[in-house]
């Protein structure tokens, strides 16, 4: 008999991509969408209308699923801090809820790498665990403490942290990566740098947690560290482009993080990089290990080359 998943956050990047493998993979495939969500293209969803504050809903999402992949979230680009941290955490607080509620099997819940840091240019692993800076990683961070503690006292629950996540299908991170090493107007490349990681690497390693994972465990879901300087000479030389030719210094992006604490507190407009800690941040490379999951689970993760045919060939369409 196929497996039942209930997946949040299934019409967002990583979720279309989940629920595409899943599908492949023969599971019955549960899914919330909100009224206004693009729903693409995929067949054979069965879809829940509704949002992550519709108890109901989530209750009727989750009952009798083996997997629920909680992913719905939201960035600091598309919201303001309070409804950042509130879909993070309180969304989640309601996935626990119905999962407490219903009959389910795992939770696998997406959290961020970013809760963990270590110093810049070093590799943080999963004990490396950081004072969240900005509403993203704070609601994030409280979240994984209520999948800590569902965990620990009602059911089965693994988190996993993806690091930058790169594929067809994102226009944000994936887009401004790619502009920076194909397109010869892009004016400049970022200071520091990120564990990239293809999208396809990500679901394996939602279903390795899911197969294999232990319940309270934490996972990162890394790819190649580098640079963005060496990024975007790397799809530059596979691709035969020109990558940006200059470097925005780090010195100027820490310089704009008071301006745009400036603009948010006299207009209450959010402009990145959003304040201080966020400049400081953006600056740094960080560098993260996938070492656990690789011992643990058997995730594996592909070169920058390896997940650039497709995701070439998805930008060029756009
Ligand atoms: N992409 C990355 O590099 C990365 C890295 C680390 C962790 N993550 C985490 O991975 C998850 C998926 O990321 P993504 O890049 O796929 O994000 P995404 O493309 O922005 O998708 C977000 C998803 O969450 C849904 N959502 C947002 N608010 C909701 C609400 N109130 N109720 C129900 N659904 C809601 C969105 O629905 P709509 O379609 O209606 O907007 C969408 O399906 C997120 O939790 C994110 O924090 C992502």
């Amino acid at each position: 008999m196929s497996e039942t998943a209930a997946v949040t956050g299934a019409t967002g990047f990583l979720g279309t991509h989940l629920c595409e493998r899943l599908l492949e993979e023969g599971w019955d495939v549960h899914a919330l969408a909100r009224p206004t969500s693009d729903r693409g293209d995929l067949e054979g969803i069965d879809w829940y209308v509704g949002d992550l504050f519709d108890g109901e809903t989530l209750r009727s999402l989750v009952d009798g699923a083996d997997a629920v992949f909680h992913l719905a979230g939201v960035g600091l680009w598309s919201a303001d801090p309070d409804t950042v941290v509130r879909v993070n955490r309180d969304g989640t607080a309601n996935v626990l809820e119905a999962c407490r509620a219903e009959d389910v099997g795992r939770l696998v819940f997406t959290s961020t790498a970013g809760t963990r840091r270590a110093d810049d240019g070093a590799f943080a692993d999963e004990t490396a665990v950081a004072d969240p800076i900005g509403a993203y990683q704070e609601g994030k961070a409280a979240a994984e403490r209520l999948v800590d503690h569902y965990a620990a006292a009602d059911g089965d629950a693994v988190i996993v942290h993806p690091t930058s996540v790169f594929g067809p299908g994102d226009d944000s991170f994936t887009g401004q990566l790619l502009a920076m090493g194909l397109e010869p107007t892009m004016p400049a490349t970022l200071p520091g740098g990120a564990s990239i990681v293809g999208v396809s690497d990500v679901v394996d390693g939602l279903l390795l947690a899911y197969e294999r994972g232990d319940s309270g465990e934490h996972y990162l879901l890394g790819g190649e560290n580098m640079s963005y300087d060496r990024a975007a000479e790397r799809i530059a030389d596979y691709a035969g482009g020109v990558p940006a030719p200059v470097r925005v210094p780090a010195t100027a992006i820490r310089a704009a993080g008071p301006v745009a604490e400036g603009v948010h507190a006299v207009t209450g407009q959010r402009i990145f990089p959003f304040d201080r800690g966020m400049a400081a941040l953006a600056t740094k490379q960080l560098f993260y290990s996938s070492r656990k999951a690789r011992e643990e689970l058997g995730y594996e993760y592909g070169s920058l080359e390896d997940h650039l045919p497709e995701t070439i060939a998805w930008y060029r369409r756009q």
